[in-house]
């Protein structure tokens, strides 16, 4: 991180909503800087990366665009070697993405002080590297700036890929990973030049680019440095290091073996359609050395939930202000996050959580569906179809005594009419307030304004 952010700094010691005592700057970005702060409750490190003004519509200011894709991003990913994101906080000014720590600081300072790194300790790191950048494909999610000093490293040295501030999310209803206009190629110009692939200079001409190839280029220029000490493609004149990136024409250093040599060629081909690509780079002889086959295919599982520093699942979460300002139809952000497909829904009921729960739970078993809360107080229910082709996820948040907030998600398509005939209007219940109704927005309203004074 290396330019300024804006908004007044968290002073040291300052707890933030009760939960994290801010402590020292560690770095700072484009639009955001990011804290060393604590877990009052168990005491554990994490990182606090503040946001400012998150109320300038998306698009005006870096902030306004890069948390809602790093959110976005890191909802979607859960994985050894990406920094987790365990909460989102907000106050009237500010946004708080509270992250994994890693106490390791950042892999540029290591080879910086190291020179270069050896050959087995570059293929270590390069593995752990790939297996989040192939991860994040296979969820849909595009770095577009990965560069040694987003990379960060734990107290153990290993990686984790950090700032997805500029990241690409395909929808989930698509194959499209569409930063920008839906279809299959990208073409908004992101990253640090050093690190950009040539097709995202010249996107203009060629009318897009594939955002994993793109991902794969600066993963050669990654492993090039932790190699070489030095970029492979470096200029003062900006133009001429276009041009050197262009051609692809790049020299490793004297001690590089013939086999990493062919590697780092095949990644910084600049043609991205024969440019090597993940299934690839898993067949590559430097990349394959004591490779084990089983700890990669255990990397690229799907897993669950968001969890507390303490590790604790957040399914019984009350609303936070962030909800609470992505529930408010005056500045709502829920659209962009996620590409609103049939699958997700959300609506407001004028009922306590328990009374929905247990509707739902009779209505379920009496469809022979399996049932289970999850959460200490089963603030999230889990309906599962018998052959395992349907599940529903609910979860239920307290807006009040009175008033909840239900969010569904569907996934298994034999469930479609058996959530339209029997469980949605079930759950809906008596009464259902639509999030637009007068009477839910002037309580949203009335509890942000309660809450967000007293969390600046
Ligand atoms: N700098 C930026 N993000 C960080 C994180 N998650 N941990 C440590 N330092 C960081």
């Amino acid at each position: 991180m290396t330019e300024t952010g804006g908004g007044a700094p968290p002073s040291p010691g300052k707890v933030l909503f009760g939960k994290y005592e801010m402590g020292r700057l560690l770095g700072r970005g484009a639009s955001a800087k990011v804290y060393h702060a604590r877990h009052c409750a168990s005491g554990l490190g994490v990182a606090v990366k503040v946001f400012p003004n998150p109320r300038r519509p998306a698009g005006c200011s870096a902030a306004g665009d890069s948390f809602i894709r790093e959110i976005s991003a890191l909802r979607r990913l859960r994985h050894p070697h990406i920094v987790r994101l365990h909460e989102v906080l907000a106050s009237r000014s500010k946004v708080y993405l509270v992250l994994e720590l890693a106490k390791g600081g950042e892999l540029f300072s290591r080879v910086e002080e190291r020179g270069h790194l050896p050959e087995d300790l570059c293929r270590r790191l390069f593995r752990q590297l790939v297996s989040a950048v192939a991860y994040s494909h296979s969820r849909g999610v595009f770095h577009r700036d990965l560069k040694p000093e987003n990379l960060l490293l734990d107290e153990a040295g290993d990686l984790k890929v950090s700032d997805f501030g500029f990241a690409a999310l395909r929808s989930s209803s698509s194959s499209s990973a569409d930063g920008d206009d839906g279809d299959l190629l990208l073409h908004t110009q992101c990253g640090t030049p050093a690190y950009v692939a040539p097709e995202v200079l010249t996107k203009k001409m060629t009318g897009g680019y594939d955002g994993a190839k793109a991902d794969m280029w600066s993963c050669g220029v990654i492993l090039f440095v932790l190699n070489a000490g030095y970029l492979p493609f470096n200029d003062p004149n900006l133009m001429s290091l276009y041009r050197k990136i262009y051609r692809g024409y790049h020299r490793c250093p004297r001690w590089t073996s013939p086999n990493l040599r062919r590697l780092i060629a095949r990644l910084l081909d600049p043609n991205p359609a024969t440019r090597i690509s993940v299934d690839g780079i898993l067949r590559d002889p430097w990349f394959a050395k004591d490779f084990d086959a089983d700890q990669w295919t255990a990397l690229m599982q799907p897993r669950g939930d968001a969890t507390d520093p303490s590790g604790k699942p957040h399914h019984r979460r009350e609303l936070n202000a962030f909800d609470l300002i992505s529930f408010s139809p005056g500045l709502d952000l829920s659209p962009l996050f996620e590409e609103a497909t049939s699958d997700r829904e959300r609506f407001a009921l004028a009922e306590p959580v328990d009374s929905i729960v247990d509707r739902l739970e009779q209505v379920g078993r009496a469809q022979g569906l399996a049932v289970r809360r999850e959460g200490e107080n089963g603030f999230c229910a889990v309906v599962e179809g018998q052959k395992g082709d349907f599940l529903l996820r609910v979860e239920v948040y307290p807006l009040t005594a009175s008033l909840t907030v239900v969010a569904i998600e569907r996934s298994g398509g034999a469930g479609e009419s058996l959530w339209n005939e029997k469980l949605g209007p079930a759950l809906r219940g008596p009464v259902n307030l639509a999030l637009e109704t007068p009477s839910f927005i002037t309580e949203a309203e009335r509890i942000h304004d309660a809450t967000g004074s007293s969390m600046e």
